[in-house]
């Protein structure tokens, strides 16, 4: 969106849309929502929407959908084979991609599973620039493992580098000289590097990574759910691509890669995925998992409806108006947290506004965790579902032992077109109400431990009786009805 001039206000992020359709919301008073977080089990991923007033758990199937797109899911062609809207998506994403084949995929996730299972074996290493959980957990459950080589840099919290998602390309060349060529599985790049605060990749650094795979004849893969933020960001921050269209940067980012796979639930604003596939023998190796697990090659368990919306989505993710809302409503929140003194991860990345929960409650040690309790904590002084990006989104080493994640997290997550300005201020001031308190927030221990992706479904209680506490000293200054 172009910055809206203002006569005698400060700019302020512009929205370049309407409302059409709303959805009501209700925000419970707090000792409401303090039955509710012990219903949930001190986990906000067990929490019921209509209990909630601001849901940023995540951006992922929760993006606002256009007119556009909810008028092209009338025209849905629904057949078992052949339906006619899997080729019009399938030809949407070859004129953006220049990638001739494409496989759908019911979600990100699927896709995962489907380049695990075709690439990954026992032993076998796949170097990243930042794991995703859903992507590590599939070549991890097939006995691969992951080399994580951002660089040391982007991991550092508060900094104004706008590429902390880069691939440290040294230590790239290091590792295929350690594990050797033939046993690298893949090179998966992500864009937009969720778990590190939505950090985006420069192309530069795309470029470099995929370089050496060819070299060394290894698969190059680009996770492109974050890419429409990423695009943004390479757009404004990378001197050498501004005058360069969306389009242009998707085609040259495109062209670097093997594969490209995405999770539709973000990218498209829909609910789908799909892998593109450069080369006709690799893809036919990929296409028998489709039909097994997924379904038939041309919906790949995605509703043809979804397919159709996704498919103007795609196209809409191609328009800087549609793509800079993200990044500017993140922005926004991310530079007045900072000011006011709260520890975010600066600068403002794509997906949402991450707040750094190793300062901002550095008093709770990383085994009962500090970013699962503030989580927490927030929902009980705002009706604000985030969402932990920390040890508890980790798995356990293989010897029983706690993981601690590189980053504590909080994910306050701004899916696109859905919340107004107001919104997020009010999210502000919570924020800012919860540090004021935060000696008051205490940790967090597992009563139910999944093995795998424990933070969706595991059950925590608090470590003490500090959730009373809290909504105690919240109804003190905000009254009972808030
Ligand atoms: N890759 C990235 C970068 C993601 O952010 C996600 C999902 C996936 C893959 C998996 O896609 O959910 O469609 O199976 N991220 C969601 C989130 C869950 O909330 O950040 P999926």
């Amino acid at each position: 969106m172009p910055e809206i001039k203002f006569y005698k206000h400060e700019p302020i992020p512009m929205e370049m849309h309407k409302v059409k359709i709303v959805q009501q919301l209700s925000l419970l008073p707090a000792d409401e929502r303090l039955k509710k977080m012990y219903d949930a089990s001190f986990n906000t991923f067990q929490l019921h929407n209509g209990d909630i007033f601001m849901d940023m758990l995540t951006d992922s199937g929760v993006n606002a959908m256009s007119d556009q797109m909810q008028s092209a899911m009338l025209r849905a062609d629904d057949a078992y084979a052949g339906s006619e809207t899997f080729y019009r998506m399938r030809d949407k994403l070859e004129e953006i991609f220049g990638i001739k084949y494409c496989l759908p995929a019911h979600q990100g996730r699927a896709c995962e599973n489907i380049l695990a299972s075709t690439f990954v074996k026992p032993g076998k290493c796949v170097i990243m620039n930042y794991h995703f959980t859903t992507a590590k957990a599939h070549i991890t459950r097939l006995g691969g493992h992951v080399e994580e080589l951002v660089k040391a840099e982007g991991l550092i919290p508060v900094s104004d580098l706008p590429f902390k998602g880069d691939i440290d390309i040294d230590a790239v060349e290091a590792c295929i000289d350690r594990e050797t060529p033939e046993n690298i599985a893949f090179m998966r790049i992500e864009s937009g590097t969720n778990l590190i605060g939505g950090q985006p990749i420069s192309y530069k650094s795309m470029k470099e990574a995929t370089d050496v795979a060819k070299k060394y004849g290894i698969v190059s893969v680009l996770d492109a759910s974050l890419l429409q933020d990423n695009l943004y960001f390479i757009k404004t921050r990378e001197e050498s691509m501004k005058d360069k269209t969306v389009r242009e940067i998707t085609r040259m980012i495109a062209d670097l890669f093997d594969i490209v796979y995405f999770s539709a639930r973000k990218f498209g604003f829909a609910r789908g995925g799909a892998i593109l596939v450069r080369d006709e023998a690799m893809f036919h190796s990929m296409e028998d998992y489709i039909t097994m697990f997924e379904g038939f090659l041309t919906y790949g368990g995605m509703s043809v409806k979804e397919m159709e919306a996704m498919t103007v989505g795609f196209d809409e993710s191609m328009d800087m108006d549609v793509i800079s809302q993200g990044p500017q409503f993140i922005k926004y929140t991310v530079d007045r947290l900072h000011e006011a003194g709260i520890p975010v991860i600066t600068p403002g990345g794509g997906l949402g506004a991450h707040l750094n929960a190793t300062e901002f409650v550095s008093h709770i040690p990383q085994e009962q965790y500090p970013s699962g309790a503030l989580v927490c904590a927030l929902y009980l002084c705002g009706g604000i579902r985030g969402m932990e990006r920390g040890t508890l989104s980790e798995e356990r080493t293989p010897d029983g032992s706690e993981h601690f994640a590189s980053m504590e997290l909080v994910r306050l997550a701004l899916p696109r077109r859905v919340f107004t300005l107001s919104q997020v201020e009010y999210v502000i001031d919570r924020v800012k109400w919860v540090y004021d308190h935060r000696d008051m927030i205490g940790g967090l221990r597992f009563t139910h431990e999944p093995k795998t992706l424990r933070f969706f479904t595991g059950k925590l209680e608090p470590v003490s009786d500090w959730p009373e506490k809290l909504v105690a000293a919240f109804k003190a200054d905000f009254g009972e009805d808030q």
